[in-house]
């Protein structure tokens, strides 16, 4: 069991900070979605972020008359796996000038009717000019309306940006966007003394004409006294000669402010949060919640310069430092209060001293052990410090895939994504937290699958060159989904 990629040990990282964060929020758990529609699940399952049914052409054909093209079998396939469209035709993409469709990973149960509703779903008319956005500018503190606030909007096909239009919003703080075409997908911006803020990418769903949301925008605050960590994780991996830590943060903006920052930095830009790093700190990478353009460096570590609305926001991270032989430090300063603290470092032949937390009794996920330590009420200035002793710099203690089997499954449970939901909710329509959620539980599945293909490797029962080529195509889509990862977590 080989992981000669970098983004694997991100991977695994990150499933094990998302676990980390489910043993947290366990409460969250298991709450029985009830039966969705045929619709609901189109819905639910994305098909609208690149399918109309009769309003046209978007990123994939119009699937009116979806069924005259189609025996039922081949819409399942459709859903269930494109692939096996691809294989079987030996062309892709089918219709020519479209991308290829990628695989969507709808549940079985999800399939079938997903299948019947486009069958049987009375098409969208388009003879309609187009699709309406309404609502208001509202101060997000005090709720009050914001007249005189200028807002854009972009139509999408897919990532490509078309032409904005920019309106200004009326006496009450009203806007209203008509005539968007049905086939593209709608970002609305509002630039509000000095913070950006955006919507997701807005699609109309089938029999959707109008939509309506209320954009909060917010007074800016250059002062972080209402800036908080409400959860802050360390993972830590002794690892072919290198520590690997994942860092994961909660933040809170307890304020009615949005924060955007005081200092000035190297660049000009401003500061609003800024994150420590331990002396020797290399491969940086930006996981969630943080981007390369966004991040200047410092003495310290690094400083985001993008605002921080009230209510929560999460930023994920991940480095490496040298196992030196010897002692190795790994210095965390707190930068911020911080209500909780959870340290787990996965149990290797290294002996481990912490200072600045408390030791608790190790716990075991899925067969692997990991030490424990907690803290609560950090204060501001103060410093978590991990010894690491190591006589030899070690090979091979791999995590291994199938432990991480699941962890990944308890993520698909709904853990995290009822999780986020829940942390996104303060930052209302300018929320793209559910989009990062797909996306976050799409490569958890991922990683479950190319956890059993390696499991099946090891055992023999799967041909070589299967094996390479599944195992090449879902790493391909791990590294497509991370970059989407970070490419849609823009500010704030
Ligand atoms: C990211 C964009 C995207 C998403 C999301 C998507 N599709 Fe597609 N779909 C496409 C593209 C592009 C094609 C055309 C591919 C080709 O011709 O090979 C396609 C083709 C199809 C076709 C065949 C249509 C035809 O006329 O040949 C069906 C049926 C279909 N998709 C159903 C679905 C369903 C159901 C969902 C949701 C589970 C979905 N698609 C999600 C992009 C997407």
């Amino acid at each position: 069991m080989h992981m000669d990629n970098r983004i694997f040990n991100t991977l695994i990282l990150l499933a094990l900070l998302i676990a980390s964060l489910a043993q947290v929020s366990i409460s969250h758990a298991q709450v029985e979605a009830p039966q969705a529609s045929g619709k609901e699940l189109f819905i639910q399952y994305r098909c609208v972020r690149c399918h109309t049914i009769g309003r046209g052409v978007f990123v994939g054909p119009d699937l009116k008359g979806v069924g005259d093209r189609y025996t039922k079998a081949e819409i399942l396939r459709w859903i269930e796996n494109p692939q096996l469209i691809y294989s079987a035709s030996a062309k892709m993409p089918v219709n020519p000038g479209f991308p290829p469709m990628p695989p969507m990973q709808v549940p079985p149960q999800a399939v079938e009717p997903i299948a019947d509703y486009i069958l049987t779903a009375k098409p969208d008319s388009d003879s309609q000019s187009g699709g309406t956005i309404t609502g208001k500018v509202i101060n997000g503190g005090d709720g009050e309306v914001m007249p005189g606030v200028a807002i854009t909007i972009t139509p999408f096909m897919g990532d490509i940006a078309g032409t904005p239009q920019t309106i200004t919003s009326g006496a009450e703080g009203a806007f209203s966007f008509t005539e968007l075409p049905w086939d593209r997908s709608h970002a609305i911006s509002i630039n509000y003394k000095g913070a950006e803020y955006s919507t997701d990418k807005i699609v109309f769903n089938p029999g959707e004409d109008n939509k309506a949301l209320n954009l909060p925008v917010y007074e800016p605050s250059l002062s972080d006294e209402n800036i908080s960590i409400e959860e802050s994780h360390l993972i830590v991996q002794v690892l072919d000669g290198n520590i690997t830590v994942a860092d994961l943060n909660v933040f809170n903006n307890a304020g009615d402010t949005i924060y955007i920052g005081g200092k000035e930095l190297s660049d000009g830009r401003k500061e609003s949060v800024k994150y420590s790093l331990p002396e020797g700190a290399f491969n940086i990478g930006f996981i969630h919640g943080l981007d390369t353009e966004s991040v200047v460096t410092t003495d310290i570590g690094f400083s985001d310069t993008t605002s921080i609305l009230p209510g929560p926001r999460r930023a994920v991270f991940s480095y490496n430092v040298p196992l030196k032989s010897g002692s190795t430090v790994i210095d965390k300063s707190i930068l911020y209060p911080t209500s909780t603290f959870l340290l787990l470092i996965l149990e290797t032949e290294n002996d481990f001293t912490v200072k600045g937390l408390t030791e608790e009794e190790p716990v075991v996920i899925n067969n692997e052990k990991f030490l424990k330590w907690t803290g609560s009420d950090l204060s501001a200035g103060s410093e978590v410090v991990i010894e690491i002793k190591s006589s030899l710099t070690s090979q091979g203690d791999y995590v291994k895939w199938a432990a991480l089997g699941l962890l990944a499954l308890i993520v698909i449970a709904g853990v995290i994504y009822s999780m986020l939901r829940n942390k996104g909710e303060a930052s209302d329509e300018v929320s793209e937290e559910p989009q990062d959620a797909d996306l976050l539980e799409k490569r958890s599945a991922l990683i479950v699958e190319i956890a059993a293909l390696d499991d099946r490797n090891e055992s023999g029962d799967i041909e070589q060159a299967e094996y390479k080529e599944l195992r090449e195509r879902k790493k391909n889509e791990l590294v497509e989904i991370t970059r989407r990862l970070r490419a849609t977590h823009k500010s704030p």
